[in-house]
């Protein structure tokens, strides 16, 4: 429980820390926190601000949107306010924000709340203004009341017309005068609703419609993801500052004094909204954006209508699913309203409108500590070192363990148990540590182990090779087990109902030592039946699987022996080759068989060398033995034929959605 002081006390922080955020972002382009961190504030405060109503503080951020503008470029009164959006993070929220609505206007559930859905673009908003169609007045957001004067400087963004093109949604040619009057003229008043205004263009006295006396364009000015790279790729090579992000990168481009330096930066221009207007083209959101596209200007390609809160749900997975491949930064999906005389009777609450929402993307970054580095011992020996974190949400995921990769990465970050890191999860790549925030620390640095911590046999990097390995070989049980896994795993033998778990299980019971045991399991019916979890058809498939493998595909059975440097590819060369795994290992083994061998396409002397390793080694051999009196494979011909894809090159991206990354590739 909070106490009212402890409450008035953190609020008092709170509105501190987050005007110099706020400043640090908007008005200097150097942010000191993620927006996840900063939302966090914004969420406490607002959590404390409705429990405690009366404490809520006349500085408090809800009153304020934005920073004050920064000094060098004139001001410019917004006719209409620039407006913030509320946040949205779960499900729920967007379904309370419906319910709101629904609730505000007094609406009966059968009426749908149809939204507008659309990304929520990265950059900084900017008012375009328009007066006949002539652009006469660009500004960004400032406080929202108060912003810049940045006119010369989006007259070079090539997606900003200087006059609006006329559209078939208009009904005629724009013949309207040249700009008159100043930015200051025509305006409504302050809370008065557009769309108390005539909803038809006006006539011009030919007889033609015109542009609307005066139209505001809202929207974003932001920055490609490629171009922000090749941009500060440009800054490094002539010594000058890097932007942070793409959206620092936009606002640091637009707010220059000098616009010739604007003109060199790709900047462009995304629509969303109005500001001002003295009439619309339309009646709804939809239909007024869908005019601003047809007048010229960028709207997005995602911007689409939603009848209800499972539709728009959907919309907001599909441009989660988008938003890595997106050639620019979005971090969420704004909904609106999209009757605009709701929306007039919705209006405002303090710096947002009760008619639009902001559902935002998990974090992708997020800060904690770790607390621990594991050592795991792969197949092959290798010593993989693994962060254990505090468990942190990354993504909408809760990350635990992070793998750190080798002893280098390790150096590289400078990473000891106690640090502060950053952990990053993009997409579905596994997460990562990018940051070591306590990296001045003087504690000692790691000690990576030179001895393996399962059998205590000797831990050492080749020459020239980053990974450290166990020299105990079959001796050392964590490369028994982890064989034992990649034998029976979907690539290799491919046999159903035998998981890790259950590998681990049997091996620790000692029924499994070598793969040849897997193929006597037959005999141990009993022994599993009886353990728990296992039921007679779960045996009997289990059992059934394995007998399906007697006759296994020579190449995979040789892949899933586990040889070093011998994967899937490089199986399958060897027996187009040999036919055979006996030849293959006569050849292996024999004086001038390493000549043959390198040969064949595809296969170089580190093969040659691992199978000749394999081989000498007297238990490696008992294993193949064993294995090959339990299985047998037939001879591995190939009838090659011309397909459409043979020559091909076939990369999958993204996710997919029918079948597994291995099935496709199979
Ligand atoms: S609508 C009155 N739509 O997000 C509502 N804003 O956090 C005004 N933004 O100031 C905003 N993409 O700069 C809207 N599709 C979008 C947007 C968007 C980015 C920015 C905008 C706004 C801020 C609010």
């Amino acid at each position: 429980m909070t106490t009212e002081a402890e409450a008035a006390n953190r609020l008092l922080r709170l509105a501190r820390e987050i005007a110099k955020h706020n400043r640090l972002y908007h008005t200097l382009d150097t942010p000191e926190i993620s927006d996840g961190e900063y939302d966090a504030l914004v969420r406490e405060n607002n959590a404390l601000e409705a429990e405690f109503p009366h404490l809520v503080r006349e500085d408090s951020p809800n009153k304020a949107v934005g920073a004050a503008p920064a000094g060098h470029l004139s001001k410019v009164n917004h006719a209409k306010p620039m407006l913030s959006l509320d946040n949205a993070f779960a499900d729920e929220d967007v379904a309370d924000f419906v319910a709101r609505v629904r609730r505000f206007l007094n609406l009966p559930e059968d009426v749908p709340v149809v939204l507008t859905a659309e990304p929520k673009i990265d950059g900084l908003s900017c008012s375009l203004r328009y007066e006949h169609g002539v652009l006469v007045q660009a500004a960004t957001r400032g406080d929202g009341q108060v912003g810049e004067d940045v006119t010369a400087n989006v007259r070079t963004v090539a997606d900003v017309p200087e006059r609006l093109k006329p559209s078939p949604l208009q009904g005629g040619a724009a013949t309207g005068p040249s700009p008159r009057g100043s930015a200051a003229q025509h305006r409504l008043g302050e809370g008065e609703s557009a769309v108390t205004q005539p909803l038809t263009p006006a006539l011009s006295p030919d007889g033609e419609r015109e542009f609307p006396s005066v139209f505001e364009i809202r929207g974003e000015i932001y920055m490609a993801k490629a171009d922000f790279e090749a941009l500060n790729a440009t800054q490094e090579a002539k010594g000058e500052k890097l932007f942070a992000n793409p959206r620092n990168a936009a606002a640091g481009s637009l707010r220059q004094k000098d616009a010739s330096v604007t003109a060199a930066r790709p900047l462009r221009f995304l629509a969303h909204g109005w500001g001002e207007v003295s009439d619309l083209p339309g009646e709804t959101q939809y239909d007024v954006i869908k005019a601003i596209e047809s007048w010229g200007l960028p709207v997005d390609p995602r911007f689409i209508r939603t009848d209800t809160v499972e539709e728009t749900l959907i919309h907001y997975r599909t441009i989660e699913a988008l938003r890595a491949d997106l050639p620019f930064d979005i971090d969420g999906v704004v909904y609106k309203v999209d009757r605009l005389d709701w929306q007039a009777r919705l209006g405002f609450v303090a710096k947002a409108p009760r008619w639009a929402i902001a559902h935002k993307f998990p974090a992708e970054r997020a800060e904690t500590t770790l607390e621990a580095i594991a050592i795991q011992v792969g197949r092959t020996g290798k010593l993989t070192p693994v962060g254990r974190l505090k468990p942190v949400t990354v993504g909408g995921v809760v990350v635990s363990n992070v793998t750190l990769h080798n002893r280098d990465e390790i150096a590289r970050l400078g990473v000891r148990v106690g640090d502060r890191v950053v952990v990053q999860r993009a997409g579905d790549v596994i997460p990562q540590i990018v940051d070591n925030l306590s990296r001045d620390d003087t504690r000692p640095p790691f000690a990576f182990p030179d001895h393996c911590p399962e059998c205590g046999s000797e831990a050492q990097a080749e020459e020239g090779e980053v990974d450290v390995r166990c020299t105990g070989g079959l001796i050392c049980p964590a490369q028994r087990v982890e064989r034992l896994k990649h034998f029976v795993s979907r690539t290799a033998l491919d046999i159903e109902g035998l998981g890790e778990k259950t590998i681990l299980e049997f091996f620790e019971l000692g029924w499994l030592h070598s793969p040849a045991d897997i193929f006597r399991l037959k005999a141990r019916r009993a022994d599993i039946l009886a353990r728990e979890g296992w039921q007679e058809k779960s045996v009997d498939n289990l059992l059934a699987a394995i007998e399906a493998k007697r006759s296994p595909d020579a190449a995979r059975l040789l892949f899933a022996l586990g040889i070093r440097h011998v994967g899937a590819v490089t199986a399958r060369d060897l027996l187009k080759a040999f036919v055979t795994l006996p030849r293959l290992r006569t050849l292996a083994t024999s004086e001038t068989g390493a000549e043959e061998l390198i040969q064949i396409d595809g296969i170089g002397p580190a093969v040659v060398e691992a199978l000749a390793d394999f081989f000498h080694e007297p238990h490696n051999v008992a294993v193949w033995d064993d294995l090959l009196a339990q299985v047998s494979p037939p001879d591995y011909i190939v009838e090659t034929r011309a397909s459409s894809v043979s020559g091909k090159t076939i990369v999958f991206t993204g996710s997919l959605e029918t079948m597994s990354r291995d099935e496709a590739k199979a």
